[in-house]
């Protein structure tokens, strides 16, 4: 089967950039990218290609080169369904904030909505990718769905986990260490695979290609985002322990990433792992876990999210208890907002955790961040409910400009690993602080001996 209009449902983080790159891959194929939010739509189709939704390096480009050619967006959810021989289902997961599994199990309502919109719309053929990152054997319930339409209209459903990491999303794209299919493993399903392998075969070596059944493949997704969050509370835990015995966790990271079988990458000890995604997964294998009567399993796993919340919370009593135990009316210069450089993310981004810890304090932060609004800022504490947002209002200074965020400040922390903060001139920062003034480096990013230098008071993770 031969593809040549594809929708995707979610024009998000993941749908957008992913529907960029195959637009630009195969313009044979017509890809139209619907969301219900009209305002990112309506970003999305900005004349000024600067302005589309999500920051991420290379991608303005890559829209500007394929929209209105064989890319489109559009909030005609039906009619691109409709059109489709094939469908990308990209819509969030979160975690569920209501009712059974509250706090841990993936929220599918909207998955669901999709499935029942694509069940109503559908009078052709199609076959329904499962993009988004889903609980194991989801595609049951899609496929319940989908198969009692009462229509006669055949649908295959395929897993299709998308493997990219914000800030590196054009290039991880561009160049995956695999593409995963996962699908029935009758005639028709084998055929539906093989349309998706041929959508991808366009810019894809055919043997990073990987095709297993539908379970594999959505486990596969929830089982390498574990992998690669335990890695970081691995780190993070031995961080702590450098600390008390004067080992350097860089120095332990580079000892041990030179063994090929552990490997150099993700050992970077932090603030602590952010993102919409290693948390809520996590959580969601340990609801999966737990469903299934696995309580090792579960609390094994649940261990990665308990370290990274005592990392957070971690760094945030390291700067109280530095600051002579009070930081009660003092500026902290947050220097970074978003979860992690490059992207204008901030879901679950440490900052937010650390800075409401410090605000119980009854400090003042000061937040320069090059990507992130100060509309967000609020936004994300407010979600908390911790206090009103008039009182998040009052202790959330924003700033353009990073010297005038540092100006006059008690301390600066580093929340995001930014590449233009170890770029600044940190003696001209230095002079302008409270003295003593100190540095809290939540992603050791910048030189000790040099700030030590200058007359900084520095402390940085594991070390
Ligand atoms: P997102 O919140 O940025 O985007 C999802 C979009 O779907 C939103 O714009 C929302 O309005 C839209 N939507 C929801 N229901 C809809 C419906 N019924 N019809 C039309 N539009 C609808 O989310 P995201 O970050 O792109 O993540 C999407 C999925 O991909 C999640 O399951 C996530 O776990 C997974 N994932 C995310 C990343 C990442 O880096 N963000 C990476 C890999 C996988
Ligand atoms: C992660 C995975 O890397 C992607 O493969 C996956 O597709 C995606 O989740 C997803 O499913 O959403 P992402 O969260 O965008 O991607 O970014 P990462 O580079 O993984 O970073 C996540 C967090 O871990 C960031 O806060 C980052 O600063 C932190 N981190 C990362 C560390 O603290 N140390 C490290 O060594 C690496």
């Amino acid at each position: 089967m031969k593809i040549t209009k594809i929708c995707c449902i979610g024009a998000g983080y993941v749908g957008g950039p992913t529907m960029a790159i195959i637009a630009q891959k195969c313009p044979q194929i017509q890809v139209t990218v619907v969301d219900l939010n009209e305002e990112r739509i309506a970003a999305w189709n900005d004349a000024d290609v600067n302005n589309i939704p999500i920051y991420e390096p290379g991608l303005s480009e890559i829209v500007k080169e394929a929209r209105g050619r064989n890319l489109f967006f559009s909030t005609a959810v039906d009619q691109a369904i409709d059109e489709a021989e094939m469908i990308f289902i990209s819509v969030n997961t979160p975690t569920k904030t209501y009712g059974k599994g509250k706090g841990m199990a993936a929220d599918l309502k909207y998955i669901e909505l999709c499935a029942r919109q694509i069940a109503r719309v559908s009078k052709s053929n199609k076959i329904v990718v499962e993009k988004s990152t889903l609980p194991v054997r989801t595609a049951e319930a899609i496929k319940s769905i989908l198969d009692n339409t009462g229509n006669g209209v055949k649908f295959q459903i395929l897993s299709n986990p998308e493997f990219l990491a914000e800030g590196t999303a054009v290039q991880d794209l561009l160049h995956p260490d695999r593409i995963l299919i996962g699908g029935d493993t009758t005639a028709e399903g084998q055929k539906a695979i093989q349309a998706l392998v041929d959508v991808y075969a366009n810019w894809v070596a055919v043997d990073k290609i990987l095709t297993t059944n539908v379970w594999s493949s959505e486990l596969s997704k929830l089982t390498a985002n574990a992998f690669l969050a335990q890695r970081i509370s691995s780190i993070n835990a031995m961080s702590e322990l450098c600390e008390k015995t004067g080992a350097d966790v860089n120095e332990v990271a580079r000892a041990i990433g030179m063994d090929s079988r552990i490997g150099p990458k993700f050992l970077k000890a932090s603030v602590g792992f952010g993102g919409s995604c290693f948390q809520k997964d996590i959580l969601n294998l340990v609801y999966i876990a737990k469903s299934y009567g696995l309580q090792e399993v579960a609390d094994y796993w649940e261990q990665v999210i308990i370290m990274n919340d005592h990392q957070k919370r971690r760094f945030s009593d390291t700067i109280v208890k530095t600051l002579y135990n009070t930081v009660s009316d003092k500026k902290i210069a947050f220097l970074g907002w978003a979860f992690k450089k490059d992207t204008n993310d901030t879901r679950e981004s440490a900052a937010i955790y650390v800075a409401d810890d410090l605000i119980n304090e009854n400090a003042k932060i000061a937040v320069y961040d090059p990507k992130v609004s100060r509309k967000k800022v609020l936004a994300d504490l407010d979600y908390l409910q911790t206090r009103t947002a008039d009182e998040n209002a009052k202790s959330i200074l924003s700033f353009e400009n990073p010297y005038e965020a540092c100006s006059n400040a008690h301390a600066v922390a580093i929340l995001t690993e930014w590449d233009e903060f170890v770029a600044y001139d940190w003696q001209k920062i230095y002079d302008a602080m409270q003295k003593p003034a100190f540095v809290f480096d939540g992603r050791n990013i910048l030189d000790k001996a040099v700030l030590e230098k200058i007359g900084f008071v520095y402390q940085a993770i594991g070390s």
